[in-house]
């Protein structure tokens, strides 16, 4: 009997404790948080993940999530404001459903596998402000109604099989400070960017073409540009670096012929600048070492020629390796603070052995020759 009362007594507290907090998710996230759950391979789902205590016999908003619900969520109030689940590996698809979730303000997914494409419906979330895919095996194309995502600030979906062409329609993104779709299967040319972007990465894609002004227009804050491993082609412009914020360029392994290098007028932060593995032929840009914060300067395997520039002495790193160089002034290792870097397999005549810079072999004669059409008087 007095049980009885006590288990009642108990049943009461409790109701009454739910109805003072006033959490009952809304019922659309409950089942957009099923649905979610139901597109993931349960044989992915063990016993440690988020997922697994997503238990749906307690209410996923209501603390204490002692039990159930234990992650892969957050909520304000009765709403569902973010997803983001554990790197556990799980695999499956992504619910369209999850755009009934309408206060999330973050999603990340990153480091699973799941696959398909992502649903349009996602696009559609008008909170949104961090969209994080990243390492998972999403496939398909980015709709131009990704722009319809106004809070967006940070997009990564890199480490995905994303294809086709990105939209130009990009810069409706005004609020985007960080876009990162490296290591997909991305063609066509640079779109349109962002004004507001501060890091852009889209490494190792298919992106060909080559640099045009309007994609980088009124990008002030623009501080990283990450844009090895594609394939572009042409100079690469003189503004380019000019870009008023730029820190830190990275174009290496493209198909540039030419790199054009104008002289800073106003404040200039750039401070690194990865141009290897290209065609660029020609003499190295002096102008180069009149960016002020500029310490770091890779332009390995071009197919440069002449004499290094007596000007790149000031900077801290110096890589040139596999070019057609031919002279290094020994004022280069006179510097109280050596260089670190590289200048070989180069057609350099004297590169003491003593110096960092000089441990790796220079060409063999007979292929400077060649490029020299035989009048270079080498004592290698
Ligand atoms: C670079 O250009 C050459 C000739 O135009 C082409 O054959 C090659 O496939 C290109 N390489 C890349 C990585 O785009
Ligand atoms: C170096 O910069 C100046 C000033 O911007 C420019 O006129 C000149 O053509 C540049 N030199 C080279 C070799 O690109």
């Amino acid at each position: 009997m007095s049980t009885t009362f006590y288990l009642l007594f108990l049943l009461l507290l409790s109701i009454t404790a739910a109805t003072v907090v006033g959490i009952t998710t809304v019922s659309s996230d409950i089942a957009a948080l099923k649905a979610i759950k139901s597109a993931v391979n349960p044989a992915t789902i063990p016993s440690y993940t988020c997922l697994y205590s997503w238990d749906f016999t307690s209410d996923p908003c209501s603390p204490p999530h002692v039990t159930h619900f234990l992650c892969g969520l957050s909520c304000s109030g009765n709403r569902v404001t973010q997803l983001t689940l554990d790197p556990a590996g799980y695999s499956g698809t992504l619910s369209p459903l999850i755009s009934q979730l309408l206060q999330l303000t973050t999603i990340d997914l990153s480091d699973n596998k799941l696959s398909g494409p992502i649903p349009n419906s996602l696009f559609t979330l008008p909170n949104l402000q961090t969209l994080i895919l990243g390492s998972n095996s999403f496939s398909g194309v980015i709709p131009p109604s990704i722009t319809n995502l106004k809070k967006l600030q940070t997009l990564d979906i890199s480490h995905n099989y994303l294809s086709g062409s990105l939209p130009n329609s990009l810069t409706l993104l005004t609020e985007l400070t960080r876009l990162d779709l490296s290591f997909n299967k991305l063609t066509g040319p640079i779109p349109n960017l962002p004004k507001n972007l501060i890091q852009l990465a889209l490494k190792s894609n298919s992106l060909s073409g080559y640099i045009q002004q309007q994609p980088f227009t009124g990008l002030t804050q623009l501080e990283v540009i990450e844009l090895s491993q594609n394939s572009l082609t042409g100079t690469i412009p003189g503004w380019f670096f000019l870009t008023p914020s730029l820190q830190q360029v990275n174009l290496a392994n493209n198909n540039f012929t030419g790199v054009e290098i104008l002289k800073p007028v106003n404040d200039n932060s750039l401070v690194a600048v990865d141009l290897g593995y290209n065609k660029i032929s020609g003499y190295p840009p002096a102008n180069f070492s009149t960016y002020p914060m500029l310490a770091s300067l890779t332009l390995s395997y071009n197919k440069l020629r002449g004499r290094i520039p007596l000007e790149y002495k000031r900077f801290s790193r110096l890589f040139l390796d596999g070019n057609y160089l031919t002279e290094l002034s020994p004022e280069f290792f006179s510097r109280k603070v050596s260089i670190s870097g590289s200048v070989g397999d180069n057609c350099l005549r004297k590169c003491p052995v003593t110096s960092e810079l000089c441990l790796k072999k220079q060409k063999p004669l007979w292929i400077c020759r060649q490029v020299y059409h035989g009048k270079l008087k080498l004592k290698l």
